[in-house]
Formats: structure tokens, C-alpha cells, sequence
């Protein structure tokens, strides 16, 4: 059923209840997601994005239930990927030759995944549509935000940005709106859907912003891709990516470890113990990567100003799961942080000395040489690895 978005602008998405993860399985989506697609009614019939493939057939059933579908003038494919463009092979069966306008980028990614020769329409920023009723759609290229291929849609006189996955974030809920939903929920899904999607394009992020913002479009909504929309004072979440785009941290230190027999957890709990003497008003946090969900440790990650890695010794290197987390950091380029290495051993004891150097390979200014300990930490390690704490609060 659709819901009504603003005037003559419908929701006609899909709430997803049941989404765990998202892209394959590297995105945990604890709060499950929504695809929203939009269906303006002016003069012009204009559907912007659909949804996710396998809610296609459902999809193209439910928007034919509110309007014909051949009344559909043309459809606008913000963005390429197949959580928004996984319905169009569907109701294209039913009106192939509609126009779908997007960027250059897009239509070879929908060429690339769909392999259909649609009346493609190449749009770039500050091309216009007239929809009737005095009103115009605008196009903005929001170029790696996140794809190569995204952008986001302006409508005048109503003044909605369809930003698409900008701003979005996967909660799913019934009620369409940003003052509607909890805002503890709101803003950890935001924040975590910026820290695991976006933070690789800051620097083009910073000035897409600056762009959008020296537009001086008003803008009364923000219409995203998934969650819901930014109605009151949308410019806030606007904001916030601004503070979040440029290498944001928080008064955190975040201590991520993996053990075999327990003893470099017991030196991660120790060093959280001396970070916490040297310093009552830093936030430390301290997690068994082994069980942790990886998407919540990199929005962990993010916040922090300080990340600790802790690994045991095994055949020379490090856990392999570890490997696979600082590898998964590296992707992210986070910037501005420092790294701090620790870690048991029995034998050999380079697990320390290979983290310092994924971790400086990944971005992080390594901080010192790190605190390793062999066999189990005694009294005399624990205390050492409260020292260890205690300098690292101070960096
Ligand atoms: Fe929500 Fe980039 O897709």
C-alpha cells in the first residue's frame, strides 16, 4: 500500500523485517532495512529507485494495485546497485519502452547486471524535468557517494532530495518519518551505515557536500534509499555527516583482541584497567573480535581515537581473524588515528611486531613498539600491561 510521502510524493517501498546482513554477508543489519521507492503523481507519473530483487514480483504486483502502470512516464534509477535497481527487469516486462533516466555510470551498471537495451537517458547535475504543476525534478551526480554511479534527484516547490543511500540507513520500520522512530536506534544505525559504506570517500564526500550546500536548494525532506526520511530538521543529519566525513573521532579507545588460552584477553582487560586509572573521562571499550559482530566493531573503530589490537603468536604471524579485520580497516582508510599492539606468546612471539606493521600499512600512525608477554601473564605482566594502559592514555 503506498503511504503518502508529501502532497502528491507516495512511498511505494518494501520494509524488509527480516534482513541479518546485507551485501552478501560483510553487513550485519541487526534493525533489518527498507528499500524505498517513490511514486510522484504531478502532470508527469515518476517512479524513483524500486527495491531489492527477490521483492520484485511483489513489488511490480503492489504499484499496480495503485496506478496503471503504462500511466508511468519515465523512472529514475538513482542509483546502479541491486538493492534499488533489483526490481526494474520486472516491471520493465510490463512497459519496456519507458524511459529510465540516470547517470552514464548507472546505465552501465544496469547494462552490466541486467543485460536489457532500456530507453536509457543520460542525466548529469543541474539537468532538469519538467513534471507539470510548476514543478521540476533536478539531477545531482553524487559521484562515489557511495558508487560511481549515484545520484540524487531535486523536487522544486515541494523541495524533496531523493538522496538515495546518502544519509540512509537500514532500520526498518513502518512509520515513514525521522521524528517518528527512536533516536538512539536512528542515529547508531546512521552512524554505522557512514563509518562501514562511506568513510573510504571522505575526501570526495567533503566536497559533494560543500556542493549540495552552496546549491542553496531548500530542502524540507530528505528522501533516502533505506530507513526513513528526514523530515524534521533534516538539515541535522546533513551536519552530521559533515562532522563525520572529516576523520571523525571521539574521546574513545577501543581495545579489539583475539586469544587462543586466554592470555592476551588478559592482558586486553588489564590495559583497559590502566587506560581507565590513567584517564576517568576516556571511553574504553574492549572486544573478543571472535565474538564480535565485525560491522558494530568497525563503527567502533570509527568513534575511536585509538584502536588497541591484541593478538597471540601462531606460526610466526597472527590469528588469522585478526588479519582479516585489519585487512577490513585498510578498505575503510581511516585517518587520523593512532594503533597500539599487544599480545601473549609461547615460542617465537611476532604476532606484536606483525601487527605494528599491518596496522601502519593500514593507515594508523603506530605508536610505539607494543607490549608482548610470553607464556601467561604472572603479577609482574599484569601490572606491565597496566603500565602499558596507562601510556596509551596519554598519547
Ligand atoms: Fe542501497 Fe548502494 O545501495
Amino acid at each position: 500500500m503506498k503511504k503518502q510521502v508529501k502532497d502528491n510524493v507516495y512511498w511505494v517501498g518494501k520494509v524488509d523485517w527480516e534482513l541479518q546482513k546485507f551485501h552478501g554477508d560483510e553487513y550485519s543489519t541487526h534493525k533489518g532495512s527498507t528499500y524505498n521507492s517513490y511514486l510522484i503523481q504531478e502532470e508527469k507519473t515518476v517512479l524513483i529507485d524500486t527495491v531489492w530483487a527477490p521483492f520484485a514480483e511483489e513489488f511490480v504486483d503492489n504499484l499496480a494495485k495503485e496506478i496503471d502502470l503504462n500511466k508511468i512516464d519515465f523512472i529514475i534509477a538513482n542509483h546502479g546497485e541491486v538493492d534499488h535497481s533489483g526490481a526494474l527487469p520486472a516491471l520493465m516486462k510490463h512497459i519496456p519502452d519507458k524511459p529510465i533516466y540516470c547517470t552514464a555510470n548507472a546505465v552501465k551498471s544496469l547494462k552490466g547486471q541486467y543485460h536489457q537495451d532500456w530507453n536509457f537517458q543520460v542525466v548529469k547535475t543541474g539537468d532538469k524535468i519538467d513534471i507539470g504543476n510548476g514543478k521540476e525534478l533536478i539531477f545531482v551526480e553524487m559521484t562515489m557517494l557511495h558508487w560511481p554511479d549515484s545520484m540524487a534527484t531535486y523536487m522544486t516547490q515541494d523541495n524533496i532530495l531523493f538522496s538515495n543511500d546518502a544519509f540512509g540507513q537500514h532500520l526498518a520500520t513502518e512509520k515513514l518519518f525521522n521524528d517518528q522512530v527512536d533516536q538512539c536506534e536512528l542515529f547508531n544505525e546512521s552512524i554505522k551505515y557512514f563509518a562501514n559504506i562511506l568513510t573510504p570517500f571522505n575526501p570526495m564526500l567533503r566536497k559533494k557536500l560543500d556542493e549540495v550546500t552552496s546549491l542553496n536548494l531548500p530542502i524540507e525532506m530528505i528522501a533516502t534509499s533505506h530507513g526513513v526520511i528526514w523530515r524534521d530538521n533534516p538539515i541535522q543529519i546533513v551536519e552530521r555527516y559533515a562532522q563525520w566525513a572529516n576523520d571523525y573521532q571521539e574521546n574513545q579507545i577501543t581495545i579489539i583482541y583475539d586469544t587462543m588460552w586466554n592470555g592476551t584477553k588478559l592482558l586486553a582487560e588489564k590495559i583497559a584497567e590502566g587506560i581507565g586509572m590513567a584517564d576517568s573521562d576516556v571511553v574504553v571499550k574492549v572486544h573478543n573480535l571472535a565474538k564480535s559482530d565485525e560491522t558494530d566493531l568497525i563503527t567502533e573503530v570509527f568513534k575511536s581515537k585509538t584502536v588497541v589490537i591484541g593478538s597471540p603468536t601462531i606460526a610466526n604471524s597472527i590469528l588469522h581473524s585478526m588479519a582479516g579485520f585489519i585487512h577490513l580497516m585498510k578498505e575503510l582508510k581511516f585517518k587520523g588515528k593512532k594503533a597500539e599492539a599487544f599480545g601473549c606468546y609461547g615460542w617465537s612471539g611476532e604476532s606484536v611486531k606483525a601487527i605494528n606493521e599491518l596496522m601502519a600499512n593500514a593507515g594508523f600512525e603506530v605508536a610505539s613498539e607494543g607490549y608482548r608477554n610470553q607464556w601467561n601473564p604472572d603479577v609482574d605482566a599484569q601490572k606491565e600491561a597496566v603500565d602499558f594502559g596507562k601510556k596509551i592514555a596519554i598519547l
